[in-house]
């Protein structure tokens, strides 16, 4: 592998010291905007430049791109000459608040305007930031007013970061270990520049008028070309593979059986797919010479109305495939078709008798697994037809004999990799030898498209004479380019078009490959037409590819991007950059294992332009940062290997990056991990923290971002934690101080309190508090070189966030003092029973303890007393004809509980009605929906705690709908809960 350093000699050059601004990142960010347009990013697919190739595990753009920008703008509080006062900073926070929440929407994702102004705010920055450095002994490379730092993410992946830090005006640079991200890379930022706004060389455009006259913006011109010669490509290998795809004739036997097909009687129709089901020899020594089917299912379609489904007909010692349309009259053995449970695997079509998962992978391990055609699916006049499989397609796939086949071996890596087990150890065993063909000849053709290309590019204006390998823009390049577009195409139809792709019966279409970051072994599969037209096929995924090079290129403009192979960490690329990076999280995938399967495909077809990149068999491995057992021989090697190698890494981001921004690392983070009641613990996190910290960062900020959230979820207001933690970095000062243990918690004790203020200020969600409040946390543990206990012990990541979680609780209990006394007595019993019933001496006995009565609480109508039981009422017990303007004892409790009633059965604007009627008071609420939240969430009673965080997030619209109907009926009122609202207990 080269290690390429785009012209850096050096190893690492220490950054002089830096006088820098705080960023936004650092003080506050508009988390719910955020995470909304994330997670709304997830739905969209056409022009999403996540279709160009499949990535695992993708940051959404939105994140990436509100994270760059908080990262290079100042926060307010760090112009006192512009924003004297608290009020004049939170002011201009909300401002950029606002333009965040505008830059996030994909809607605006190529709105040149949208985007201006985030890059005119990034300079701004800037260049104060250059001002307060113009004596920095290299101020004149460090600090030109006039060019912004370029960007790297050494651990590129899909390309998410990069391309939105180029989207930003930024140079950018992407590395990864891996070639396929690499190449992914090159198509996301270094290729569409190169090319922009260039009119497509094929001679159709160049020949037409309107296509000559017409403006190509950004990418559209190559994009234009990746359509037409990806026609061309499959025009062509219609010519020389359309034989092995044979129409079905419909003939009047098939007619008799099935009258449903009169209307086809005697044509010939277009086959969709081939659905077959892998076979082996029946274990009944009765039937050893019979090769029963593993079906997972014979249903065929369950679509209302067209339902579809296989009958296997037993004739003699055989059997054969009968496809019905309706209903099956025993539903449930068809859809169970001859599997027989999780334990047992599957049934013997002949007898009956267990096939159980060893007697299948003996069978496989011996090559004994054969396959049979279960159904053909055609396409009819009105939608697809099911129809019963024919010797004759059966012999045309048997047929073929592939020239090729991609012999690369499956990595040993049982968790993710499940054919090996089953006598299929191989990529070229994931397909059959039709697939392998047509893949094969594609391949071929990405090669002979690119001469085309260059052909047809003589006479354009493409000077230089570089190919692309060598970052040229000459005709050979771009003829390269177009191959590489192709290339990916070529990668979509692998995807669906292998035998792991099952069929999707609800939706009568067909699974992807890695609908999962696995190969799952499977049993039924269906192998589709690749020349026609759709998902699936060539010309779809030309379609697709051409829509997301149109979504990638158009936010280009002129900012030049790179992609480059490189081990993060072995390398000074990083050199005076600005770094948002997304490494790898622990164990949780294994990209190099899994991107194989398309670096088989892509060598084959782009070897030749990109020699280095693919000088390797398969995708390099050994120095790949992922801690895996299996290749590191057991789990405290590969813990000791991911440990060490990520902070190499991150110590190199410390060392390197641009003195004047602090550095931004995303952290996946499964919920799973979150255990017992001091919050996070979690191997992979904890050791990714230490390598932050080791590699001499200290902490500033950490975001949690629900990226991963469905729209549904989102809706429901879910309780779902965040999916992953972006923490802000900056390089610890050598002459950083040692503190003790207890200097650490008097610290975290003096200034939480400020932090949590503002985090909830900014209406984190409760759901996100505790991981939010990690970042203060740590920022005050990695403030310090050491922290020492008392016998002289370094403290620990862990012992760190314990007492990091267990400051918050005690921070949040202190907040309690800004309630009522019914309210402190509610929050207090509601700890001990909930909503359940409790002694009426106790709840006595209490009260006395916060200063109130429960004769004076049961009036106050939030607690029901009978019968020397007590219980808080829930918020559908609440009465009907409540009032806070008239109510002569008003409590925030009953506020937060009126309010959650409005919402759950109103939704916002019944919630904003009350909140209007409370007044200036309504801001209190809110905290004490906090602070139910964490009760809640460590009492494990989800239901209550859905309502709470639902509460908060709600927050800022109920807010909004308030302030309109306050415009529309003025109410004068001040805050309803003062002092003297409540009587004291006596
Ligand atoms: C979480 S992914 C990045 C995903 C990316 N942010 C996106 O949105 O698609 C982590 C990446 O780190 C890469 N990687 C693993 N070990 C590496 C190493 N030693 N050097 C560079 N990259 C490495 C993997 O190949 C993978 O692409």
């Amino acid at each position: 592998m080269k290690h390429e350093t785009l012209g850096f000699q050096t190893d690492t050059l220490p950054p002089p010291l830096a006088s820098s601004r705080k960023k936004l990142i650092e003080v506050a960010l508009p988390l719910d905007a955020i995470n909304a347009a994330s997670a709304r990013e997830k739905s969209i697919r056409h022009g999403h430049p996540s279709t160009l190739h499949l990535w695992w595990a993708r940051r959404p753009l939105a994140a990436a791109r509100a994270v760059i920008f908080a990262q290079m703008v100042d926060d307010p509080s760090a112009s006192p000459e512009l924003f004297p006062t608290e009020a004049d900073q939170e002011k201009e926070r909300e401002r950029l608040f606002r333009l965040i929440e505008e830059l996030v929407k994909w809607e605006n994702t190529t709105n040149e305007k949208v985007l201006e102004q985030p890059g005119t705010e990034i300079r701004k920055s800037w260049r104060r930031t250059c001002a307060d450095n113009a004596d920095h002994p290299r101020a004149a490379e460090l600090f030109d007013p006039d060019k912004l730092p370029a960007f790297h993410d050494p651990f590129a992946g899909g390309g998410a970061l990069p391309l939105e830090a180029q989207r930003l005006g930024l140079e950018a640079h992407a590395s990864d270990l891996n070639p396929v991200a690499v190449l992914i890379n090159k198509a996301m930022i270094e290729i569409p520049p190169k090319f922009a706004g260039q009119s497509p060389v094929n001679p159709e455009s160049r020949e037409e008028r309107s296509l000559i006259e017409r403006e190509w913006k950004g990418a559209q011109g190559l994009a234009e070309d990746v359509r037409y010669y990806g026609q061309w490509m499959r025009d062509e290998a219609e010519r020389r593979i359309g034989h092995l795809y044979p129409q079905v004739e419909i003939t009047e036997e098939m007619v008799r059986e099935r009258p449903d097909l009169e209307r086809y009687k005697g044509r010939k129709l277009t086959v969709i797919a081939w659905l077959w089901a892998r076979t082996v020899r029946s274990p009944n020594p009765a039937f050893a010479d019979v090769e029963v089917p593993l079906a997972s299912t014979f249903m065929l379609s369950t679509k209302k109305g067209k339902e579809a489904y296989v009958e296997p007909v037993i004739e003699g010692r055989g059997y054969r495939f009968v496809v019905k349309v309706g209903t099956p009259a025993d539903a449930e053995a068809a859809k169970a078709g001859t599997s027989a449970g999780k334990r047992q695997a599957f049934r013997c079509l002949m007898s009956g008798v267990p096939v159980p998962y060893g007697h299948i992978r003996s069978e496989g391990k011996m090559g004994r697994i054969e396959t049979r055609l279960m159904a053909i699916v055609a396409e009819g006049d009105r939608g697809r037809v099911y129809l019963s499989p024919t010797s004759e397609h059966e012999a045309v796939a048997n047929k073929v004999n592939p020239v090729w086949k991609p012999e690369v071996a499956l990595p040993n890596n049982p968790r993710d990799f499940k054919t090996p087990n089953y006598g299929l150890p191989t990529y070229a065993d994931l397909f059959t030898s039709r697939q392998l063909v047509a893949l094969t000849t594609f391949s071929d053709l990405v090669a002979e498209v690119m001469e085309r290309v260059e052909q047809d590019a003589a006479n354009t204006d493409l000077s230089d004479d570089r190919p692309l390998c060598d970052g040229g823009a000459s005709e050979t390049a771009y003829a390269e380019a177009v191959g590489v577009y192709l290339a990916f195409a070529l990668s979509k139809l692998a995807d669906r078009g292998s035998t792991i792709c099952t069929w999707f019966t609800e939706r009568d279409s067909t699974r992807n490959t890695f609908a999962r970051q696995s190969i799952p072994m499977t049993w039924d599969y269906a192998e589709l037409n690749m020349l026609l037209g759709g998902t699936g096929s060539f010309l779809g995924a030309v379609q697709w590819t051409a829509e997301s090079i149109d979504g990638v290129g158009a936010g280009c403009g002129s900012s030049v991007g790179a992609g480059t192979q490189i081990d993060a960490a072995h390398q000074s690329l990083t050199i005076d950059k600005i770094i948002s990076t997304d490494p790898p999280y622990y164990d949780n995938i294994g990209y190099a294992d899994l991107s194989d399967f398309f670096y088989v495909w892509l060598r084959r077809s782009l070897r030749s332009t990109f020699p280095d990149l693919f000088a390797t068999m398969a995708v390099p491995k050994a120095e790949e940062l992922v801690a895996t057992a299996y290749r590191h021989g057991n789990k405290e090697k590969a813990e000791s290997f991911f440990l060490s190698g990520m902070t190499e890494a991150m110590r190199r981001l410390a060392e390197q990056a641009h003195p004047g921004f602090p550095v931004s690392i995303y952290y996946a983070f499964k919920q799973s991990e979150t255990k017992g009641e001091t919050g996070t613990v979690s191997t992979g996190w904890e050791t990714f923290l230490a390598a932050v910290i080791q590699s001499g960062f200290s902490i500033s900020g950490t975001w949690p971002m629900r990226t991963e959230l469905s729209n549904r979820m989102i809706g429901a207001g879910s309780n779902a934690l965040a999916s992953s933690i972006v923490l802000v970095c900056r390089q610890r000062p050598t002459d950083a101080p040692m503190a003790t243990r207890r200097e650490f918690v008097a610290a975290l004790r003096a200034e939480l309190p400020t932090a949590l203020a503002h985090l909830q200020s900014g209406n984190i969600a409760p759901v996100d508090l505790a991981q939010a409040a990690i970042g203060p946390g740590m920022a005050v543990f990695t403030r310090y070189a050491k922290v020492l206990d008392a016998e002289g012990n370094p403290v620990s990541v862990r012992e760190a966030l314990a007492l990091i979680n267990q400051m918050l609780d005690e921070v949040l209990a202190e907040q309690e003092g800004d309630f009522d006394p019914d309210s402190r007595w509610a929050l207090a019993w509601f700890e001990q029973q909930g909503f359940d019933e409790g002694e009426y001496g106790v709840a006595e006995t209490l009260s006395k303890a916060k200063n109130t009565s429960i004769a004076g609480i049961v009036e106050g109508g939030i607690l029901a007393s009978s019968a020397g039981k007590v219980r808080l009422l829930r918020p559908d017990e609440l009465a009907d004809d409540w009032d806070p303007t008239t109510d002569a004892r008003l409590t925030v409790w009953e506020a937060v509980h009126h309010l959650i009633r409005a919402l759950e059965t109103g939704g916002e604007p019944e919630a904003a009605r009350v909140v209007v009627r409370l007044g200036a008071s309504a801001d209190i609420a809110r905290e004490l929906a906090y602070r139910l939240y964490t009760i809640c969430e460590r009492k494990r009673r989800a239901a209550e705690a859905l309502s709470y965080n639902s509460l908060v997030q709600s927050w800022p619209e109920i807010s909004d709908l308030a302030r309109k109907e306050r415009q529309e009926v003025p109410l004068e009122q001040g805050g309803l809960f003062g002092d003297g609202a409540t009587e004291s207990a006596t």
